[in-house]
């Protein structure tokens, strides 16, 4: 939700502390504060808005000091306010604090420390953390973080500078991402890789409840007892470049044309000539795969959406049952899983506290979980028991596009595996799917080399307040997620619905000012009975967008406007209508005059429950 940056270091502080925040403004955007620790005092200097527009305001740059913080907010408690933006001190002005998670017991905490005299000057949960710390220390910082975070209940990750003790930066982190950033004669702390790729690529994962007492050339970490722990260095392998906008105009667009990459490197080294293997990621052995017996899958938002999509793979071809759960709901509803039940929960973050929540009750009841997350070391990578890595590389576009489409091929190589494996698919069948799957990324290529012409259409429909999203079969999930894109970056109205539900309710709305945008590519299941759904739109005066498959000519005598995608095999055919729908959602943003990558209350990585 929020980004926190930190560092401590031989040099001025304060314009690395800004680049590095802007890398992680896709995680909070309402407001934006430094702190930093200059001649044995702490300045803040913060207000609301984005970083560009704050630092115009309150030049952060100016500031002196060799170590310091910085945070952007994605407000939970209390408003987008410059009272409530980060960091936040205690009384004195000797701690400085920035915080990401929910403090479920701060309005206990604060009575308890009102009651001790403590003034408070904002509304957030954060500021009892300060105070919190502040009322147990006795001149050990780290012990009184420690007797501090152990009263807290809920969620955090923070860092943490104190005027005596210059020499340290503090971080911790619960339920909420933080990593170590190790430099030469400077270190980091950082809710997220790209924020310090530019200063190094050695990073320590914080794991809950744990400290670390970062110094200029040293980080050690701790457990809340104050044991020390031995952590791994891990070099990260993401390039800088990766992770900036590569001459686009924005992340969202970089990341759209980046999928036929992406698909590419998802299948490189998991498929040959005729098989595909991920025995060494699965880490099952034929009898655990041939004894599943069911398989859940838990996500929210568009990883949910290709849960859906998931659903009809793995059904079809492995012949296993599936349900599609949100993540937020699985949780408290005491779901019943047996040994041989596979619990898959699907993350784009591998954050999601949703998410996180739902695998943590799963593994109460013995499930095996399998991940299918993008960014590595992730909570939820690290907390199931075999990962399959989308390796999108570092999606920053609040939308969810190249992140949704490699979920996709995960999903379909995972099926195939599991399906060669139990008896379900044959030898001659993978070879035919392996040879699919290896289309794709020319066919996406081709797509998006006709983006002009999605560009025209959306600039027929961008004044439109409503819109209505339909498909059938493996592609209504697909409706679903081009009503969701729309809805996020352009702020129109849009519904998802099975083409066929169209008639018992959201028929209504149909009339000239509803367009509805129809996935009609051809298959031998549903592709004309959704001629027939088209037809009762057209019969009511709706206008009508279709993905048609290329080369189709019935479909164009019934609809306004023709979108075409090559064709491949109904099972892959959800990849394909997604392009236009991402670049359908984008170019509407634009001509809205809104910043798709960071809509309007969207957080990149939704690490609150
Ligand atoms: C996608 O465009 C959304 N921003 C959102 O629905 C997202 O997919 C959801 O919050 C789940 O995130 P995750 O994949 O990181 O778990």
């Amino acid at each position: 939700m929020c980004g926190i940056v930190g560092m401590i270091s031989y040099r001025k502080v304060s314009s690395l502390l800004l680049e590095a925040i802007k890398k992680l403004e896709y995680r909070g955007y309402d407001s934006v504060g430094m702190a930093c620790l200059h001649e044995g005092s702490l300045e803040i200097r913060k207000d609301i808005g984005k970083i560009a527009d704050v630092d115009s305001k309150v030049d952060f740059t100016s500031m002196e000091g060799t170590s310091g913080l910085a945070h952007s907010r994605w407000s939970t408690h209390g408003a987008a306010t410059k009272i409530n933006a980060h960091p936040h001190s205690n009384m004195e002005k000797s701690i400085s604090l920035v915080h990401n998670g929910i403090i479920e017991n701060h309005h206990e905490l604060r009575e308890m420390l009102v009651k001790k005299g403590y003034q408070f000057s904002s509304q957030t949960d954060t500021e009892v953390i300060v105070h919190l710390i502040d009322s147990y220390y006795r001149g050990d910082l780290r012990e009184a973080v420690s007797l501090a975070l152990k009263k807290i209940d809920g969620s955090y990750s923070i860092g943490l500078l104190c005027s005596q003790h210059p020499d340290i930066l503090i971080a911790a982190r619960k339920d909420s991402p933080l990593i170590i950033g190790i430099g030469k004669k400077e270190n980091f702390i950082a809710s997220d890789v790209p924020a310090i790729l530019s200063y190094t690529k050695k990073v320590i994962y914080l794991e809950n409840e744990e400290i670390a007492v970062v110094k200029r050339d040293s980080a050690q970490v701790f457990d809340l007892d104050g044991k020390e722990r031995k952590k791994e260095v891990h070099m990260i392998k993401w390039s800088t470049e990766k992770a900036e906008k590569r001459g686009y105009d924005h992340f969202m667009l970089k990341e759209i044309y980046e999928q036929p990459d992406v698909i590419s490197e998802t299948v490189e080294g998991r498929i040959g000539d005729e098989s595909i293997d991920l025995s060494s990621e699965m880490k099952m052995s034929a009898a655990d795969i041939k004894g599943i017996k069911r398989i859940i899958i838990v996500a929210c938002g568009t990883s949910w959406h290709a849960g859906l999509i998931g659903e009809f793979m793995i059904e079809e071809l492995a012949k296993i049952p599936v349900e599609v759960e949100y993540a937020s709901e699985f949780r408290y509803r005491d779901p019943i899983l047996e040994r041989e039940t596979l619990v898959v929960a699907i993350s784009q973050s591998g954050e999601t506290a949703d998410t996180l929540a739902a695998i943590r009750e799963a593994k109460k009841k013995k499930a095996k979980i399998l991940s299918i997350v993008n960014v590595v070391g992730s909570s939820i990578a690290r907390e199931s028991d075999m990962v399959l890595y989308t390796k999108a590389g570092p999606e920053i576009g609040v939308a969810s596009t190249k992140a949704f489409t490699s979920q996709l091929v995960v999903l379909y190589l995972m099926t195939v595996y599991i399906g060669a494996v139990n008896g379900s698919i044959v030898t001659d069948q993978v070879k035919n799917r392996v040879r699919d799957i290896r289309l794709i990324p020319m066919q996406i290529r081709s797509i998006l080399e006709e983006a002009d012409h999605v560009e025209l259409h959306a600039k027929k429909f961008f004044t439109k307040e409503n819109a209505l999203y339909l498909g059938r079969g493996i592609n209504y999930p697909i409706a679903l997620e081009g009503a969701l894109k729309l809805k996020e970056v352009s702020y129109i109205h849009a519904e998802g619905y099975p083409a066929a539900e169209m008639k018992h309710g959201p028929i209504a709305l149909i009339d000239k000012n509803m367009p509805v945008v129809v996935v009609a590519t051809q298959d031998n299941r549903t592709y004309k009975k959704v001629l027939s759904n088209i037809q009762e739109v057209k019969a009511r005066g709706g206008v009508v967008i279709a993905i048609e498959t290329k080369g189709d000519t019935e479909t164009k005598k019934y609809v306004d406007h023709n979108i075409y995608v090559p064709k491949n095999s109904y099972i892959l055919s959800p990849l394909l209508a997604s392009i236009p729908l991402q670049l359908f959602a984008y170019y509407i943003a634009l001509l809205r005059k809104h910043d798709p990558d960071m809509p309007k209350n969207l957080a990149k990585s939704v690490t609150v429950e």
